[in-house]
């Protein structure tokens, strides 16, 4: 199997954990985008948001998509956000197989309530704050090929489910 899968959903739908898990099964090589422009910009990300803003970060976070876009036996995780470009989406779906990693708002502020590294969650982080950004974002996700649902389930029932989709 030569192919390019790519993970997309929310803050905490397990891109990176199932990305991760999936490619060693795989044996294809692993890239979490988030992780890419960290090591490129020797920065967090949060620092990023706060230093030069969303804007700039999109830029960057676009610019790394598209660099890996043409790859073969890889899993790309992208950002939360990473899915709302038109051009990124349309290649994606093009040269991969996208699935959508879905959870609740209920499931998603669980998973990452203990994690401070998000900017977009400092202010106001709540289910609603969770919930308004799913809303103003599934229509995208849902451009993806698959849907894999991923509240109470495990890294490896995804990565299971991921795995007999793709047979
Ligand atoms: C973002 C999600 C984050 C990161 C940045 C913005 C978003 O990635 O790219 O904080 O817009 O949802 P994760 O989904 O890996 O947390």
């Amino acid at each position: 199997m030569k192919k390019l899968i790519v993970l997309v959903g929310m803050m905490g739908s397990g891109k990176t954990t199932v990305g991760n898990l999936l490619s060693k099964k795989l044996d294809f090589n692993f890239v979490d985008i988030d992780n890419e422009i960290e090591k490129q910009e020797k920065m967090s990300v949060s620092a990023i948001f706060n230093e030069y803003g969303e804007q700039y970060f999109r830029r960057i976070e676009k610019l790394k998509t598209l660099q890996y876009a043409g790859n073969k036996n890889l899993v790309l995780s992208l950002g939360g956000g990473g899915f709302e470009d038109d051009e990124i989406r349309k290649i994606l779906n093009k040269n991969g197989c996208v699935f959508y990693l879905k959870a609740t708002p209920e499931c998603l502020f669980e998973r990452i309530k203990e994690s401070i590294h998000r900017p977009l969650l400092r202010k106001n982080f709540s289910v609603d704050t969770i919930a308004f950004i799913l809303k103003k974002r599934e229509n995208n996700y849902k451009k993806a090929k698959f849907v894999v649902e991923t509240s109470d389930k495990s890294p490896e029932d995804v990565v299971n489910k991921i795995l007999r989709t793709l047979r």
